[in-house]
């Protein structure tokens, strides 16, 4: 098959959801539909309870499964689907964020009863700063639960993207009758089932047919005729262009838990969901189409057997066909990697390949050359942007208990920021280091693995940071005087870059002011 048969073929996305919204549920439909997985149940929720949440081996159970649910690639009426596991946790979140930079489209889960919630309010924002395309799945429809079009705006209000329902509810709760896909313009009726994955749907062309009120009850008719015609005059034709472009995001009712309304979805998605995109990086930008192998690193695991130090390095093909043994240059790095073991995830199981093409995800066996964000090519010294790391929001200076394992400290902490479990800051002034993350979470995780992977003690002591903002200024000089003034709160990140550590908001805001000319981001990448 030609490279461009091959990327035509690929569609590589995420579902994301507000914890409960129904993700691991849809996640588990679609791999029924794709044959990846015979019965329910078989996939599991990559949530942590909360009330374990301390509980290691639950965390490091968590761990396992995220290995193996990372990605799940399935054939669906000759497509290849490339669909990425996010974690459930919030603590995680960065680890979705980065997740979220290998895929081309993500299908974002609501909950009809409890609306747009805080957590898909936030992935929305990293989809926003991507122009990543997103199609939404109300789910629950089974429940009782809010007024479609109150759902809508507050999607369009809250989540600021314009909406296009391709799929609209026949009543909802314990009156759901069905969806009517508005795309195909196609009746399906509901049947409370899980296992049932039936694809008899009625074509209904003209609505005013008699028939369809005996199939839903007149009442049922009369409304479904009128919501159809408001929707076909209040919402502008659905173009795919604008949906790819990001400027609007189709919308799938059903309930994922009955295998409804999951079907039109998954249909619809083979027809408009992108292939895999040209991607930017610092030199230009790259095609899929290129005939040159690139790629970039975007999610490292730790082995979970702590005696061995082999991680899976997480990698997404952008161009090119990538071949197992085949020598590529890794920009970062002083020699050139091959790599003998490489797998791939179908149908859940993993098994070794020889080649994969854009838009796929291989896991590559590593032992400590590569780290989040590298770039591998077939010779080009190019690096993918677009995978910055966020200020954190919890910070805690390291503390060292055990001084004769100074060594095993630096060498975990080094290897443990490389896979991207929190970051790592080093004052310029005596060298304090601190951590920074996104949740509570990972401090019991680092100091966990810390003892457990490299036999180093330590503790966390809280410290009064706000936020860590890189700072940057086109006057080198200015630059220079700003970081003698402000010393004390200067440091370092992994990548040697000048972090400024605000202590409050409000102290940030007049430092902001006093130093118009210095720039603070809140994002590694600016
Ligand atoms: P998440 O991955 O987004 O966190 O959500 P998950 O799929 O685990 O679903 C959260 C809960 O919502 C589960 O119930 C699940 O069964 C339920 N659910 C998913 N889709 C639907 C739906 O369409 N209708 C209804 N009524 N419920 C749905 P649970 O009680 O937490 O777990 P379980 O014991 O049912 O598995």
């Amino acid at each position: 098959m030609s490279l461009t048969a091959e990327i035509n073929k690929r569609r590589t996305f995420a579902i994301i959801a507000h914890p409960d919204a129904g993700k691991t549920t849809l996640t588990e439909k679609l791999l029924l539909f794709g044959g990846a997985i015979q019965t329910a149940g078989a996939v599991k929720s990559n949530k942590i309870d909360t009330a374990t949440k301390s509980d290691w081996m639950e965390i490091e159970k968590q761990r396992g499964i995220s290995v193996a649910t990372s990605v799940m690639g399935f054939e669906y009426k000759g497509i290849k689907i490339n669909l990425l596991d996010t974690p459930g946790h919030q603590d995680f979140a960065e680890d979705t964020y980065r997740t979220l930079t290998a895929v081309d489209s993500v299908i974002m889960v609501i909950d009809c009863v409890k609306g747009v919630e805080i957590q898909t309010e936030k992935l929305m924002e990293v989809c926003r700063m991507r122009n990543t395309p997103v199609i939404c799945f109300i789910n629950k429809l089974d429940r009782e639960g809010r007024d479609p079009y109150d759902l809508l705006d507050e999607v369009e209000s809250k989540l600021g993207i314009k909406v296009r329902p391709l799929s609209w509810p026949i009543g909802m709760g314990k009156g759901f009758k069905g969806v009517y896909n508005l795309y195909e313009k196609k009746l399906n009726l509901f049947t409370p089932s899980q296992r049932k994955l039936s694809d008899d749907r009625q074509v209904f062309e003209n609505l005013d047919d008699p028939q369809l009120d005996s199939l839903i009850g007149p009442a049922n008719a009369i409304q479904l005729r009128e919501d159809v015609d408001l929707i076909e005059g209040v919402y502008p034709d659905f173009v795919i262009q604008d949906y790819l472009d990001a400027k609007i995001a189709p919308v799938f009712f059903g309930s994922a838990v009955n295998n409804f309304g999951v079907n039109e979805m998954l249909d619809t998605f083979i027809q408009i969901a992108p292939i895999p995109q040209t991607r930017d990086t610092d030199l230009r930008k790259v095609a899929p189409e290129e005939s040159k192998f690139s790629g970039f690193v975007f999610k490292i695991h730790a082995n979970m057997d702590p005696n061995h130090r082999n991680r899976i390095a997480f990698l997404r093909i952008c161009s090119g066909k990538f071949e197992r043994n085949k020598p590529y240059n890794h920009v970062r790095g002083p020699k050139p990697l091959r790599f003998s073991n490489v797998t791939q995830f179908m149908a859940q199981e993993k098994e070794i390949i020889d080649e994969a093409f854009p838009g796929d995800i291989v896991g590559l066996y590593d032992t400590g050359n590569l780290k989040i964000g590298d770039s591998l090519t077939e010779g080009e010294n190019l690096v993918f942007t677009g995978i910055p790391s966020f200020s954190p929001e919890i910070f805690r200076e390291v503390v060292n208990k055990d001084a004769m394992k100074t060594k095993q400290l630096e060498k975990g902490l080094k290897q443990l920021m490389e896979e991207g479990v929190a970051q790592l800051f080093t004052f310029e002034m005596g060298a304090r280091k601190v951590v920074g993350t996104v949740g509570q979470l990972q401090f019991e995780v680092i100091q966990f693995r810390l003892k457990n992977e490299y036999n180093a003690t330590v503790e966390f002591h809280p410290m009064n940071l706000y936020k860590a903002c890189w700072i940057s200024c086109s006057d080198k000089k200015q630059l220079d005087e700003f970081v003698r003034s402000k010393n004390r709160y200067i440091a370092r990140d992994k990548d040697d870059k000048l972090v400024f550590m605000a202590e409050s908001k409000s102290w940030l805001q007049m430092v902001q002011d006093n130093y118009p000319e210095i720039e603070f981001h809140f994002t590694s990448e600016f």
